[in-house]
């Protein structure tokens, strides 16, 4: 019964998957949406569940990369690779999805309930997890401004899902940002937040590297 509802959603939706993999890893030390996780680039994880969950998918690539394997070239910020891969997204596309490279292990699951936020009328649908730690918003001088209510705070992941109309709105006036539903925010946006996963880590520093090769070990 519930399948059949989800299936009804989304007739006469096409859903396409930006995915940013032209990053340079400086806390890192290399790009490592390139290192292998059991054989597999971690690029390549992250592509092969958008693939299943969405009609389509663009991969965004330093240009070396891009002229070997195919793929867009990316740009020299994030918000700038998202663009390269709007450019590249077909106009029918009604929803689109955007997900870091570095989130190897985001769940098939994760994209449909994203999706399925947008199916439902959000503008956009991002994954939070709540935060553990307590949150100082604080000034350049690293003098406490205020302590947000950590009840109302998430830390939110890729993939993020939007209303394509209101994705590339957002973006027209190229503007910068670590994550794309801020963008759509501050157009006054309604962005809905779905339960994330803390499997849905981004690979960060070569200590996230370890995590994840344990993970698929079944050591974590
Ligand atoms: N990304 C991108 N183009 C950029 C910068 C980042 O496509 N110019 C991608 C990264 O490849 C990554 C995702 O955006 O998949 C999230 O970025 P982040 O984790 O910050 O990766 P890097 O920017 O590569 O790492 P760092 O900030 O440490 O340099
Ligand atoms: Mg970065």
């Amino acid at each position: 019964m519930s399948v059949n509802t989800l299936a009804t959603q989304r007739v006469g939706e096409k859903i396409w998957t930006i995915i940013v993999a032209a990053g340079s890893g400086a806390r890192f030390g290399s790009p490592k949406q390139f290192e292998m996780i059991n054989e597999r680039r971690v690029v390549d994880w992250a592509v092969e569940t958008a693939r299943v969950a969405s009609d389509g998918v663009i991969v965004v690539l330093p240009q070396a990369q891009a002229q070997r394997e195919g793929g867009v070239v990316g740009g020299a910020t994030r918000s700038a690779s998202v663009r390269s891969g709007l450019a590249a997204v077909p106009t029918d596309a009604t929803i689109i999805c955007v997900h870091d490279a570095a989130r190897p292990f985001a769940s098939e699951f994760l994209f449909h309930e994203v999706v399925d936020a947008v199916c439902n009328g959000a503008d956009g649908a991002v994954p939070g997890l709540p935060v553990v730690d307590t949150i100082k918003f604080i000034s350049i001088e690293n003098i406490v401004i205020s302590t947000p209510d950590r009840s109302r705070l998430v830390a939110v992941q890729t993939p993020q899902a939007f209303r394509a109309k209101i994705l590339r709105a957002a973006h027209a006036s190229n503007p910068e940002s670590t994550d794309d539903s801020s963008l759509v925010e501050a157009q006054g946006g309604r962005i809905v937040v779905v339960n994330g996963d803390p499997l849905n880590r981004k690979l960060t520093t070569p200590e996230d590297m370890n995590w994840a090769r344990a993970v698929t070990r079944g050591e974590v």
